[in-house]
């Protein structure tokens, strides 16, 4: 691979474990100022896509280590960190308002993670 091209790829993978940075804080303090009505069952949500977060962490720092890169050691920032929300049919709402939409016997949500394009337990 060409020097250009690995230190591209390295980039970008640093790019993508600063998003899993970000997601993990994010879980944690979605988890810890979730308020409502499903403030128990979304605390639990949230804080159990912590995990699969690290995986993504763990892979990627792997891989850009082998690629003889340097691991990034901060997450991605964000400004929407203390408002949690989802999009419902009326547009995006805080996540712990009554039309939340959990669901309650799964303990599934319609909530998106913070980092691009991954759903929460979908494994990606
Ligand atoms: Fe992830």
């Amino acid at each position: 691979m060409a020097k250009d091209a690995k230190q591209r790829l390295i980039d970008g993978l640093n790019k993508d474990l600063q998003g899993e940075f970000q997601a993990i804080i994010m879980y944690r303090l979605y988890a810890s100022i979730v308020q409502g009505p499903y403030r128990q069952e979304l605390r639990t949500f949230f804080a159990n896509e912590i995990p699969e977060e690290l995986l993504h962490a763990q892979v990627l720092a792997d891989k850009i280590a082998a690629l003889g890169g340097i691991p990034a050691a901060t997450p991605a920032t964000s400004s929407g960190a203390r408002k949690p929300k989802q999009r419902g049919s009326t547009g995006w709402q805080p996540i712990w308002t009554r039309s939340s939409r959990m669901n309650r016997s799964t303990g599934t949500s319609s909530a998106r993670c913070s980092h691009a394009g991954h759903r929460p337990g979908s494994g990606g």
